[in-house]
């Protein structure tokens, strides 16, 4: 491992770069992907690259896994094992977020709200394992009744992205494991060091070794295993929509339950009676955090004309506050992109615009003297519809603001996209709050604010952007299956 801040780690051990599979730390020699330090395009380790055997040892060891925890442990002590990996997160989280940082590029600040933040997912479940009832139901027939029973759906395939490490690892497996299902995680290979680090910490919590597997690998074909092989039965990804549908194409082949978190282009609405400074300070948490690199992030921000004006000044000093460095440095407060792909797409969709009329005002390049994989935070208004940015996600940190006159016309402009993960707007009407946050066609509507995800709150959205509810009351039944059984001639 190549950086100097690795050095600060107070538990080295935590730095693990072996796949985990039943327990055993897998490295086959000479098997190895690069893992690259975005803020400086260098290479930050070397991680094992597993293939398609190691997937199916795995599923092995998770398909005996999953009947011995659900059979042999309540669900209270499922729970236990989930708050006792909490507090050894929360006990690591200096060290989490430094390796976090490190190969995601989000600041140390980012990075530390993001392990309390996958934490929260763990706490969450834990009690939630307890809380799971079923129903008794008045029969039809006489004399009999009928009860349900919720059921771990059985050995779960897990695909996580790189631009939540931590937090996208636990919103999936906590409840998993809650439920007494077993998973095997393929994790992000740009990402992988933060799934193997928090594994770990899972282990000595007290998951049973073959319910939890991590298997690192570059092999895209290896990784649709997870996607075919009968014996897995519920798939849960997070990413593209262009790849969720052919995970899905794939996983319908046995017939997985899927849960697919995809692709969205949130609008985020200003209407004239908004609180500008309220609606500028969320613009900034909601369009810039993670270097713009969410999938609700801000992604077209629509403006009405009367307030456009005075926003785009207010946006555009804020903005100009942000310090772009190396995540894991002091005072930097806004990191790199992911990789080389990410910064051509962020100035692609700026040349599109520029060239389509859009005024920019600040940004809109490469910045000077910094290696990584860095854009400045830019901002352009006078967008349309006919630009990139209207139909695509941006996935960086570009604010591209349209501008309406009524609020017809925003919902309208609000909607138009196949996708329809979040939506935001910004108004201190209560009869237009209560009618927009219905209007907008999303599974997740802020209002007033930027900030949505929370271990409570459901996350997923509607249209292209995928189906299934992560954390909430809601996220453990993506892991279940409800059996209902009849009990008849009760006569006697
Ligand atoms: C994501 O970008 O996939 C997740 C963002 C969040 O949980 O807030």
């Amino acid at each position: 491992m190549s950086s100097d801040a690795l050095q600060t780690l107070r538990d080295p051990s935590l730095l693990v770069t072996a796949g985990l599979v039943s327990g055993q730390w897998r490295a086959p020699n000479g098997m190895t992907f690069h893992v690259y330090e975005p803020s400086s395009g260098t290479v930050l380790g070397n991680c094992a690259n597993l293939g398609r055997q190691d997937f199916l040892d795995a599923i092995d060891g998770a398909e005996s896994g999953t009947r011995i925890f659900h059979q042999g442990t309540t669900a209270k002590e499922r729970g236990a094992i989930l708050r006792k990996w909490f507090d050894l997160v929360t006990a690591n989280t200096e060290d989490l977020a430094t390796i976090l940082s490190l190969e995601n590029g989000k600041t140390f600040a980012e990075a530390k709200g993001e392990v309390i933040y996958a934490a929260s997912f763990i706490s969450w479940f834990a009690e939630e394992a307890t809380r799971s009832y079923g129903d008794t139901i008045p029969s039809s027939y006489a004399n009999a009744t009928v009860l349900t029973y919720k059921e771990p759906v059985g050995v779960c395939g897990i695909i996580t992205p790189w631009n939540f490490p931590a937090a996208m690892i636990t919103r999936k497996i906590a409840p998993a494991l809650a439920a007494g299902c077993s998973v095997v995680i393929k994790p992000p290979s740009e990402t992988p060091f933060t799934a193997l680090a928090l594994a770990k910490l899972a282990l000595v919590a007290g998951v049973p070794a073959d319910c939890l597997h991590v298997v690192p690998t570059r092999d895209r074909a290896a990784s649709m295993t997870l996607a075919t092989d009968p014996r897995v039965k519920k798939l849960s990804f997070t990413g593209s929509t262009g790849v969720g549908k052919i995970l899905t194409r794939a996983a319908a082949g046995t017939m997985k339950r899927v849960s697919m978190e995809l692709g969205g282009n949130a609008p985020f609405i200003v209407f004239d009676d908004a609180d500008l400074d309220v609606a500028v300070e969320a613009a900034m948490i909601c369009k810039f955090r993670c270097s713009g690199q969410t999938c609700v992030c801000a992604n077209r921000l629509l403006v009405h004309e009367k307030v456009k004006d005075e926003f785009v000044l207010r946006l555009v000093k804020q903005v100009r506050t942000l310090n772009l460095g190396r995540g894991i440095d002091e005072g930097v407060t806004q990191g790199p992109l992911v990789n080389a792909a990410a910064v051509n797409k962020v100035d692609a969709h700026v040349r599109d615009a520029v060239s389509k009329g859009a005024i920019l005002h600040t940004g809109g390049k490469r910045p000077e003297g910094l290696d990584g994989y860095f854009y400045e935070p830019t901002v352009i208004s006078n967008a349309n519809a006919q630009m990139e940015v209207a139909v695509d996600e941006t996935f960086g940190p570009l604010a591209a603001i349209f501008t309406f006159t009524s609020e017809d016309e925003a919902v309208r402009m609000a909607n138009a996209t196949e996708y329809g993960l979040s939506g935001y707007f910004f108004s201190q009407n209560i009869g237009r709050v209560m009618r927009v946050a219905r209007r907008l066609d999303c599974g997740m509507v802020g209002v007033n604010t930027g900030l949505i995800s929370a271990a409570e709150s459901p996350f997923g959205g509607v249209k292209e952007s995928g189906m299934g509810r992560e954390g909430s009351k809601y996220g453990l039944a993506e892991y279940q299956n409800i059996k209902a059984v009849t009990i008849g001639n009760l006569q006697n």
